[in-house]
């Protein structure tokens, strides 16, 4: 029996649309985030860009947007390599429409990533604030995930004018139905799975299949749909291992499969006394008990850093390239601290204080409907 996880219960409202409530993710409002800047923004002559944290498919795709948007109503751009690291250490060059030629095809982030720990210190805003200043940028526009999005709300508290473009291959982000990187990851799992599948299908095995999502479970959800995964075990959504693991392959296996597909959510929680393997190593910790408890044989594959490479998907391109269109007009129209969002498939700009105190959500109406399919 699948049962609602405790954040879940807690998520005190829905704050946007039926719509995305009806498909599979709801964004609940669960906590207040720090006082922002005013939020007005001055004129914008120069804009900075950086990429920070993970790096997903389609960064190159927003920072070429940004480039020749802004060329196109006569705005300079520099880019920050290196993230917040390369911001507060001066790593900053000028960007011209030729310099991003070739690179909406490619994946990665050719202004490179980091995790920055000095940033996330007093010094270290104080320090990039100052950087800005030589530099002199008007504004900031930053493209990653949450994480990406809390160091940009630090710089806008201390007066500089930001926007972020959502991009994280495990789509967490509250306030936008879709990250960049996403489509790529998805499609990438989907062809692994389906390799993987042929050898399952040959050897009548099962394979248990770790994808990547951190806390996270929404691309182990679709992953799983789209392969027609037998199980799927996601953060989101408590599990009894015996009853939805275990019955659920021997009552396949009795009604004559032969061989079985189970996709884990990195960050999956399973019971107390099971948890600690779990947590360390999600896919071996589960194959293991799968073949202990069924006498099936039982294989495990952890994806990897394959999941954040190769070239972008149509779907990241063009997203890529509209948010970053739309990054750069938000900021002109006098708008700043916004969530560049995809919403019921417009491209909007949200409160990016708002959104980052939500939370995105699969729902368990969603997920007990896929449940049906692997029957
Ligand atoms: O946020 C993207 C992501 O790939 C997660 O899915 C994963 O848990 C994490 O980054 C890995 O981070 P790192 O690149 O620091 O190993």
């Amino acid at each position: 029996m699948v049962k609602r996880s405790k954040e879940t219960k807690e998520a005190d409202k829905l704050v946007l649309n039926s719509h995305v409530a009806k498909e599979n993710v709801v964004h609940s409002k669960v906590a207040k985030t720090a006082e922002v800047g005013s939020g007005e923004v001055k004129e914008i002559r120069r804009i900075g860009v950086l990429t920070s944290g993970g790096d997903a498919p389609g960064m190159n795709g927003v920072i070429r947007a940004v480039t020749r948007a802004a060329a196109a109503h006569g705005i300079e751009v520099m880019g920050v390599r290196r993230g917040f690291h390369g911001l507060w250490r001066g790593d900053i060059i000028e960007l011209k429409p030729r310099d991003v030629s070739d690179i909406l095809q490619r994946g990665g982030t050719t202004l490179m990533t980091a995790r920055s720990k000095t940033f996330m210190t007093e010094e270290g805003v104080s320090k990039a604030m100052s950087m800005a200043d030589v530099f002199g940028l008007d504004a900031l526009i930053c493209v990653g995930g949450d994480g990406t999005g809390r160091g940009a709300l630090d710089l806008a508290a201390a007066g500089l004018p930001v926007v972020l473009v959502p991009a994280t291959i495990d789509n967490d982000m509250a306030g936008t139905d879709e990250t960049i990187g996403f489509d790529t990851a998805m499609n990438t799992v989907i062809s692994a799975v389906d390799k993987i599948r042929d050898s399952a299908s040959s050897h009548e095995r099962c394979s248990v299949v770790e994808v990547m999502g951190r806390n996270a479970g929404f691309l182990a959800f679709q992953v799983g749909v789209a392969t027609g995964a037998e199980v799927v075990l996601i953060p989101e959504i408590d599990c009894d291992f015996d009853q939805d693991v275990v019955k659920k392959l021997l009552s396949a296996r009795n009604r004559g499969k032969q061989h079985f597909i189970i996709i884990v959510a990195e960050g999956v929680r399973l019971d107390p006394d099971f948890h600690a393997a779990v947590k360390a190593a999600p896919a071996i910790a589960i194959a293991e008990e799968v073949e202990a408890k069924t006498g099936i044989e039982t294989n495990a594959t952890i994806l990897g850093y394959v999941q954040r490479g190769g070239n972008p998907s149509l779907r990241d391109r063009y997203l890529s390239s509209m948010m970053g269109i739309e990054a750069v007009e938000t900021l002109l129209a006098g708008r700043a601290n916004r969530l560049i969002a995809s919403l019921r498939g417009q491209i909007v700009d949200i409160d990016l204080s708002e959104a980052l105190a939500m939370k995105k959500e699969i729902t368990e109406e969603a997920f007990k409907r896929a449940g049906i399919l692997s029957l």
